[in-house]
């Protein structure tokens, strides 16, 4: 089993992904999105979303970052992809077929992309050529944009087109994020294509996980907001410790720290309070802290507080 680190915008960047692959569980991360539309885009707008690439396109813990592509045009994805591997070094470009936000479906890329199954083909195809054979390559989708009719046409175009692995978001576009995830459907996808598929959506527990490989018959699995939810999770699945609220402070304080001590640090407030808010659902002391910071602006006073936290937790221990 594998389980890789999605990819999400504005939640998993550098040090999210950091922080995650220390906590362990989890063999590969894949970058947010990065754009591309018109020509090859500089290599400074690929080090914002994976500053990874400086370091070997791999995390600290040595967990290999593969870099998302997302795009409507077929020749623009390939000589980006091309650009990544061979000149940045990443060690894997994944495609994205399932982002659901309206500009990107009103320029056709992302989640838009699933009603032309011969669209997918074309730009899967193009970025294929233009990759050295050894390099892994995967894609992303969603069942489908507004039904699920393309879901399995989509697939195989996804893999006859050379596409080596299938990540499988098994929802909609029109679906969103609410649940449940159709997990039944990536069966489906499974018995048409002969590439490993990964199942993902809604994996929130280790029974979740559990559940998910046995309905979509998926030995891999990618998990996202669940992982935010409860860093231990991955750890968990593959026969770890759950986390106790102390250890996860821990963590907190450390990517509170990472934050404010890089250009990032104008991000920190958005970035501690959705952590915060995500492990709210696993830890009630979390949503206690929640509520301390709320209201706070000051990326350094959010992190006043949690070391507070950390401090009086540390002296009933
Ligand atoms: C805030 C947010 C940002 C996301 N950004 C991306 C992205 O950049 N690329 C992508 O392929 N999927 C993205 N996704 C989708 C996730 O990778 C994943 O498919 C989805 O959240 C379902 O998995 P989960 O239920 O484990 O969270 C994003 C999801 C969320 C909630």
């Amino acid at each position: 089993m594998t389980i890789t680190l999605a990819p999400m915008e504005g939640v998993v960047d550098v040090h999210m992904r950091d922080m995650m692959t220390r906590i362990s569980g989890f063999d590969l991360c894949v970058t947010e999105f990065v754009r591309v539309s018109q020509v090859v885009a500089p290599r400074e707008w690929f080090l914002k979303y994976c500053p990874e690439l400086e370091t070997g396109g791999k995390t600290q813990a040595g967990t290999d970052v593969h870099v998302q592509l997302m795009g409507g045009e077929a020749h623009v994805m390939a000589d980006n992809a091309a650009f990544a591997v061979h000149e940045l070094g990443a060690p894997g470009i994944d495609l994205n077929f399932g982002c659901p936000a309206k500009t990107v479906n009103r320029h056709m890329a992302g989640a838009a992309l699933l009603q032309w199954p011969e669209k997918l083909f074309e730009i899967t195809s193009a970025v294929k050529a233009a990759l050295s054979v050894e390099v892994p390559f995967s894609a992303k989708m969603r069942l489908g944009f507004e039904d699920k009719s393309l879901a399995l046409e989509n697939a195989r175009a996804l893999v006859e087109a050379g596409a080596q692995k299938l990540t499988v978001h098994a929802r909609t576009k029109l679906e969103g994020y609410k649940a449940p995830a159709h997990w039944e459907w990536i069966a489906r996808i499974k018995e048409v294509v002969d590439v490993p598929v990964v199942a993902n959506g809604e994996i929130w527990t280790p029974d979740d996980a559990r559940m998910c490989r046995d309905i979509s018959g998926c030995a891999d699995i990618m998990i996202g907001r669940g992982a935010i939810a409860r860093p231990s999770l991955a750890r968990e699945i593959k026969g770890g410790d759950f986390a106790e609220w102390p250890e996860v402070l821990g963590w907190l304080v450390t990517y509170c720290d990472m934050m404010l001590d890089t250009k990032r640090a104008k991000w920190g407030e958005g970035r501690m309070k959705q952590w915060i808010k995500l492990l709210s659902r696993t830890y009630p002391q979390a949503k206690l802290l929640f509520d301390q910071i709320k209201r706070v602006k000051d990326p350094y006073a959010i992190h006043g507080v949690i070391m507070n936290e950390a401090r009086d937790v540390a002296d009933v221990a």
